[in-house]
């Protein structure tokens, strides 16, 4: 999510590390922060906003140094400040360090930090580790990284110096890519290749549990027992554009591909499978009132309207909340009466869209209680509403929605577990949901394993100038939102429909030339959905399904299948959105359309 570069050697560590940083900022950041050594002395400078506040700081200042750690940060934990920034300091200002990453544990280690006098000034989980680190440092900073690590729960991508060990700086990580490099110009690491390729193109990336020792002209990798690891370097022939993508062509395809990392980030630390509930602190000053919940309206847009409707089968069926979903575009106009009891949940990828924000207002002159379920940190609507829940999926830039959406949805599973086990839903239910909704990672690796299949399906299928996506209970808002990504990047005509409504009114457009993409697992509803399938059959349409891994009934019936694998019914959508999101993907390209610009479209709406 945040941005990490750092260098020592000789040639000029401010000016490498500010270009490196710069490139690390299409991702989009709030704050940017940086930690130069000339040896002796160490200076910190952080600053709220972009990469050219700091530079226009930096530039100020005569900064000479041999090495230098730099951040650009993403908020996750405390709100957009100067203090909040990295890097993060020890007390005496000895030890720094840039993270990427989340502390789960940061609060029991922080209050007892605190007891043995140690003096924190941000809100952040990073800021433990430089005190942690601080606590066993004894000269060797290497040896007191490592002892620090053993007590942190979490994930980790993080750069450490130290004033008195300026010949080196130390790295670690765990679930938080890092690559380093050392060769005749100095040693690099980065969060990112797209940051120091331009001084290297043979890197070494780390694996969870290891630790670098990076001089000028050397280094070494151990893991956290400090056993030494021989790790080969890759050549990458990538140019920075490309490594800003890590390699793939499109900012949309690699949001699809890292859905597996981005939803494991939304449950991270909110789980707790042997009790059968999750647990959100950003909704935990809310929880006694949430108890009294009696209706739950959400509201949203696009994409984020769809992942909602999901959210309504969900709350639903797991809470018993009676559930209202809404456009907000639409609903910022009704006149619409509250009632006792009631909570307005907004979902926003960006937390700027204007409709949702509107409709914000309309609830908060009611005085009704406003939730949201955000992925910007520090956004309009994450500050506006009284309480809510991040999903923490990491920058967006696609400007067609993918990864939002998945982490929505598992937001919203989490959300209905929470309200649920407050209700009625027994410890057994829930812990099953729990354990569900752990294994999602595994199964969305599983499902995003041969994406080649659906790119000769787009291919196929081409010609077509409609198509329409149906889907039962919780796969309707699926069909939507595949008919959304389609036309929103291929601009091909497309509508999602409920199967049930197929032949109240949208089976008449039904011929050979006009497919369908039916999102059919097996389900509670299968049967029925099968049933609208042959209703199209027998009109000559032809059909794509989405279907259960192992369903062999079905290949008699339907043109073509793509296959998810099996997962209980609440969470289908979770998987079976994918495939319609990868299908979008390469109908796009096959027309040569830039799927991550567009026409017309703009990531953020920010006007009506
Ligand atoms: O940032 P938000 O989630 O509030 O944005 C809502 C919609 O504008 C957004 O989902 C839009 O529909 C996307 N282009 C869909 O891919």
């Amino acid at each position: 999510m945040c941005g990490i570069i750092g260098y020592i050697g000789d040639n000029g560590a401010l000016d490498i590390g500010m270009k490196g940083l710069k490139r690390l900022e299409y991702r989009g950041y709030d704050s940017a922060g940086l930690a130069i050594s000339n040896g002796k002395e160490v200076s910190c400078i952080k600053v709220v906003g972009k990469v050219e506040e700091l530079e226009k700081i930096v530039g100020d200042k005569d900064l000479v140094g041999s090495s230098i750690i730099l951040h650009s940060r993403w908020a996750t934990h405390g709100g957009i400040t100067e203090s909040n920034a990295h890097p993060h300091a020890d007390c005496k200002g000895n030890i720094f360090v840039v993270h990427n990453g989340i502390i789960e544990n940061y609060k029991q280690i922080r209050e007892k930090l605190k007891l043995m006098g140690h003096k924190f000034v941000s809100e952040t989980d990073t800021e433990v580790l430089p005190h942690l680190i601080e606590h066993f440092y004894n000269g060797n900073l290497e040896e007191a990284v490592i002892k620090a690590l053993k007590y942190i729960k979490g994930t980790y991508g993080l750069v450490v110096m130290a004033k008195h060990n300026s010949d080196r700086i130390v790295v670690a990580r765990m679930f938080s890519p890092l690559v380093i490099s050392v060769n005749e110009h100095g040693g690099f690491v980065a969060s990112d290749p797209s940051a120091i390729i331009s001084h290297s193109k043979r890197m070494i990336f780390l694996e969870d549990g290891e630790v670098a020792v990076i001089k000028k002209d050397d280094f070494i990798i151990t893991d956290l027992e400090r056993k030494v690891k021989d790790k080969k370097e890759t050549e990458l022939d990538w140019d920075i554009e490309e490594a800003q993508k890590s390699g793939y062509a499109h900012f949309m395809l690699k949001e699809i591909m890292e859905q597996s990392e981005s939803v494991a980030n939304s449950m991270r630390g909110r789980l707790i499978i042997e009790e059968g509930i999750s647990k959100l602190g950003g909704i935990d000053s809310v929880k006694d009132k949430l108890k009294d919940i009696k209706k739950i309206n959400i509201l949203a847009c696009g994409t984020s309207y769809y992942a909602g409707l999901i959210g309504e089968y969900l709350l639903e069926e797991l809470a018993g909340i009676p559930t209202e979903v809404d456009f907000a575009s639409e609903f910022r106009y009704r006149k619409f009466p509250t009632v006792e009891n009631e909570a307005y949940l907004f979902i926003s990828q960006s937390g700027e869209t204007a409709d949702s924000l509107a409709a914000l207002k309309e609830v908060k002159k009611r005085k009704a209680l406003s939730l949201g379920i955000v992925n910007v940190v520090g956004s309009s609507i994450a500050r506006e509403t009284d309480a809510g829940v991040y999903n923490h999926a990491g920058p967006e830039i696609g400007v067609a929605s993918t990864k939002a959406f998945t982490s929505q949805v598992v937001v919203l599973a989490l959300v209905a577990l929470f309200l649920g086990r407050q209700r009625n839903l027994s410890l057994a239910d829930g812990k099953t949901i729990a354990k569900e909704i752990s294994k999602l990672p595994e199964l969305i690796n599983n499902t995003l394993k041969d994406i080649s299949a659906i790119e000769l399906l787009a291919k196929k299928y081409n010609s077509a100038s409609n198509f329409l996506f149906i889907g039962r209970k919780y796969s309707y808002p699926v069909a939507m939102e595949g008919a959304l990504k389609l036309k929103e990047i291929s601009y091909i005509h497309s509508e999602g429909y409920s199967a049930g409504e197929m032949k109240h009114g949208p089976i008449a457009l039904i011929e050979e030339n006009f497919p369908t993409i039916a999102i059919c697992p097996q389900d509670s509803v299968y049967e029925k959905t099968v049933s609208n399938i042959q209703e199209i059959k027998a009109r000559n349409g032809k059909v794509i399904a989405i279907t259960t891994q192992g369903n062999e009934e079905i290949k008699s019936l339907v043109d073509d299948i793509i296959y998810i694998p099996k997962v209980n019914e609440v969470l289908s959508p979770i998987l079976s959105v994918i495939p319609v999101q990868i299908f979008a993907y390469y109908m796009a390209v096959s027309f040569g359309h830039n799927p991550d610009m567009p026409r017309n479209l703009a990531k953020s709406v920010t006007v009506e």
